[in-house]
């Protein structure tokens, strides 16, 4: 059976780039895509394809669908990764910061797999993996926006999941925990633009940054984190849902034993919401 080839957005650093080695490593044919492509060298080095994508440029998804099918012919695992948090409280979001959130973590993944599948639908095999969060299992304050996209992003999953059965298309919904890379300073810098000192929340602008920077505490290593994942998700059936890293088990765990109050006051406590004055 010939290698399968893996298609794989948002390859710049951190999940995604280790996702590609270590798919790579297991001999698989990977095609490693970013938006700032010369961010790819180190991946193109290494033997990998590599092809610009800015996940939220329509014709630039169908471009790239298009040089995989001319170069290689098929796409056995999508993997809709790129993605990016905008943290901040929802009182503070503008609408414009609110839709490129759900564009980019939401809405291009859906765009990816509906100009994908039609391939695997022809091929009558495929997998589809959308990387999710613990963060759409788990809510947080000033992480609304972040975390209702990849509970969104887990909800699109279960659909495309039994509409694409039929067609021989498996999909993955993956739910790290704490992963080590470029997410927490990535978030940093989107609260450049929420932050000031007039807004309601200007007393916990502390709390605020912590939790923008919260996933990389104590976080899983992204090449063990990567190795694992690959071993998984190239088995012949790799399950629905698939908690990996730091955190990712036992905070869903909490919020299913502990009563919803109980679970918010922690949170509302963990965050200076509780210490708040009217
Ligand atoms: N790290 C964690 O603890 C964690 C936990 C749960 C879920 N996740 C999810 O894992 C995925 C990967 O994140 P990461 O932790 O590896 O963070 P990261 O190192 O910041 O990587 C995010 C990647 O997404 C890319 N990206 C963002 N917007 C894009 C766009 N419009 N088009 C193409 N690429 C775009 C970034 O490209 P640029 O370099 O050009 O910005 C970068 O390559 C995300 O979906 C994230 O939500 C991460």
């Amino acid at each position: 059976m010939p290698s399968p080839v893996i298609l794989i957005t948002g390859c710049s650093s951190g999940i995604g780039k280790a996702l590609c080695q270590a798919f790579h490593r297991q001999g698989c044919r990977v095609v490693a895509t970013a938006r700032r492509v010369e961010a790819l060298g180190e991946l193109k080095a290494q033997g990998i394809m590599t092809l610009l994508l800015d996940v939220t440029d329509s014709a630039a998804i169908q471009q790239v669908v298009e040089t995989v099918l001319a170069q290689i012919g098929r796409i056995d695992i999508l993997v809709n990764n790129a993605g990016f948090g905008q943290f901040g409280p929802l009182m503070d979001l503008s609408p414009t910061q609110l839709e490129a959130q759900f564009q980019t973590n939401v809405l291009a993944p859906l765009e990816l797999v509906q100009q994908v599948a039609p391939v695997m639908k022809g091929q009558r095999s495929g997998i589809i993996v959308n990387i999710g969060s613990i963060s759409g299992v788990v809510t947080t304050p000033f992480a609304g926006a972040y975390c209702a996209s990849k509970a969104a992003l887990h909800s699109l999953s279960e659909a495309l999941r039994m509409e694409l059965a039929p067609f021989g298309i498996h999909v993955v919904t993956v739910q790290p925990g704490a992963i080590q890379s470029n997410f927490g300073r990535t978030a940093e810098q989107g609260l450049a633009g929420v932050l000031s000192p007039d807004l309601w929340y200007a007393p916990l602008e502390s709390q605020i940054r912590a939790r923008a920077v919260l996933s990389q505490a104590q976080a899983t290593p992204v090449d063990v984190f990567a190795k694992q994942l690959v071993t998984v998700l190239l088995r012949p059936q790799p399950p629905i849902t698939i908690r990996l890293g730091k955190k990712s088990r036992w905070l869903p765990l909490l919020k299913q034993i502990l009563p919803p109050r109980l679970m918010e006051f922690l949170l509302k406590r963990q965050f200076g919401l509780t210490q708040m004055t009217r």
